[in-house]
């Protein structure tokens, strides 16, 4: 793999609020965990609500935001039908207590509208809405997942940016691999970034996973890593197999976790929660 260069879409905007910001602010926002990935459809939605069932089930409160805002998605998978979302929130309609939902998993979620243009782009409103939301959600969980959409718009490195741990997803395949080392340098030039999460989904065989960060380790010592204060450390917090049952899971709507807890999949995911940050 080599270094495709720095994606122009780091903007301004996300630069002006650095994740240092978030990292060291008091123990609430260190509860954000921006669930994120350069390609889109490797698995964040996937991972996201598996991993919130996951940590309900040891115990924790957990409440899972669609930060896909306009693309949304969660509430597919987990077949719920929301009257309330973000958007109402974000204008004012409803309040966030209304928009909370119970999920399946017993964990809570914040969803979001589908076909919604107007969150194609950061804009100051839809900024500070999505700040004072998490704020104020922040201190009631023990972990707070953002599910953000795909690639490196302002409306994800602003979200990513409101998070005090970045959880990158991405699968073995090059094209994932190349859109994950893209996203993580630019975490690392506009935000500050020294340490990112990778979770390996869709993993063909065991040990793939070591793999995948190695590669992204190697690429990012060459390229990026020369020219930062301090060096960008990628620490694989798990690989999920690829199983069939995922997709099934995910056409009949329903948590991998809770349909079939002792699948591969399911068993990765609980092994990752345990080793969650935060
Ligand atoms: N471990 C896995 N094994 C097999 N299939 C998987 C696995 N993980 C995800 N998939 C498949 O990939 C599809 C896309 O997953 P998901 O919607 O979670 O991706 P995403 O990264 O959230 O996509 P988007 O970028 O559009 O938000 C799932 O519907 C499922 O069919
Ligand atoms: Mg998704």
């Amino acid at each position: 793999m080599t270094d495709p260069g720095l994606p122009e879409a780091a903007s301004a905007a996300t630069a002006a609020t650095p994740a240092a910001s978030a990292a060291a602010t008091p123990s609430a926002s260190r509860r954000i965990i921006a669930i994120t990935s350069g390609k889109g459809g490797v698995g964040k939605t996937f991972v996201s609500a598996n991993l919130a069932a996951a940590l309900a089930r040891a115990g924790r409160r957990v409440l899972v935001l669609d930060a896909d805002l306009g693309l949304a998605n969660l509430d597919v998978v987990l077949n719920l039908a929301p009257k309330i979302t973000l958007h109402d929130v974000f204008t004012g309609k409803s309040s966030l207590a209304d928009a909370i939902l119970p999920a399946p998993g017993g964990f809570s979620v914040l969803l979001a509208g589908s076909g919604m243009v107007e969150y194609s782009r950061m804009t100051p409103e839809v900024r500070v809405q999505l700040q004072r939301v998490i704020d104020e959600v922040a201190p009631r969980y023990d972990h707070v997942l953002l599910d953000t959409g795909a690639g490196i718009s302002d409306v994800v490195l602003y979200t990513v940016s409101l998070a005090a741990h970045v959880l990158v997803t991405a699968t073995p395949e090059p094209t994932s691999l190349t859109d994950a080392y893209a996203t993580i340098k630019v975490l690392a030039t506009t935000q500050g970034r020294r340490c990112i999460h990778l979770v390996v989904n869709q993993a063909r065989r065991p040990g793939e996973g070591r793999n995948v960060r190695a590669q992204l380790q190697q690429v990012v010592d060459r390229y990026v890593n020369p020219a930062l204060d301090a060096p960008v450390r990628i620490e694989l917090l798990g690989e999920v197999p690829a199983d069939a049952a995922v997709r099934d899971a995910v056409l009949r709507r329903q948590l991998l976790l809770e349909t079939l807890p002792g699948c591969a999949a399911s068993l990765a995911l609980v092994a990752l929660a345990a080793r969650l940050p935060g």
